[in-house]
């Protein structure tokens, strides 16, 4: 089962890395690397993003219908990772900073793949960490599942010793969705905030 998990991940490594390639070669370089163009169609004919039904931090239960008409920015993670999540959090807030009046369109989105420890409650005490604007979804483990199947994020349980807690391995991608509901584009891990913002404004400039 592990390895199967494990060979799925590298598939849509290659499937993700093979999408960026296209963007380098259409992009001329660089400086085009992971902004954004992955577009709707994946090698393969893969595609990402699509409807999803979710339990919001009030205990409330929304569907990616709620949020249409804004932009999805879309991050999957869990409240108890050491450094990824907290890091690309940070970098998505920071970027919704530095995009000024254009961040009201955008609603900022943290799915948990952790719904067993992060209930509506622990969300919303985690989110506000980060960002007013941050909105928490969880939902039961059949709803997180096919919400992240949907948007090809890999997940599974870490294999840990420590007996006070378990890690969970994740990719970690902020997808982009227009406000009609159709993916826009994937950012890379590690992308600086004001790069963010940059590809943000572009995007949401050109409009929905
Ligand atoms: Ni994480």
């Amino acid at each position: 089962m592990l390895k199967t998990i494990r060979y799925a991940a590298f598939a849509l490594i290659a499937v993700i890395a093979a999408g960026w390639g296209v963007v380098w070669l259409r992009g001329g370089g660089v400086a085009q690397l992971g902004l954004d163009n992955i577009g709707l169609s994946m090698p393969g004919g893969v595609t990402l993003g699509g409807p999803f039904t979710l339990v919001d931090t009030t205990g409330a239960t929304v569907t990616d219908a709620t949020y249409r008409g804004s932009w999805m920015l879309i991050y999957f993670g869990f409240t108890y990772c050491p450094d990824v999540c907290p890091t690309e959090l940070q970098t998505v807030s920071t970027a919704l900073d530095r995009l000024g009046p254009l961040a009201t369109k955008i609603a900022p989105i943290f799915i948990t793949i952790d719904p067993e420890r992060d209930t509506p409650a622990a969300l919303a005490e985690y989110v506000k960490l980060f960002d007013q604007r941050l909105i928490g979804l969880t939902g039961t483990q059949d709803q997180i599942t096919a919400a992240a199947r949907a948007f090809r994020v890999y997940h599974a349980r870490a294999n840990s010793k420590d007996a006070t807690g378990y890690l969970m391995d994740h990719s970690s991608f902020v997808y982009l969705v227009g406000p009609d509901g159709t993916f826009r584009a994937l950012f890379r891990q590690g992308m600086a905030p004001q790069e963010m913002a940059d590809a943000l404004k572009t995007r949401l400039s050109a409009g929905g």
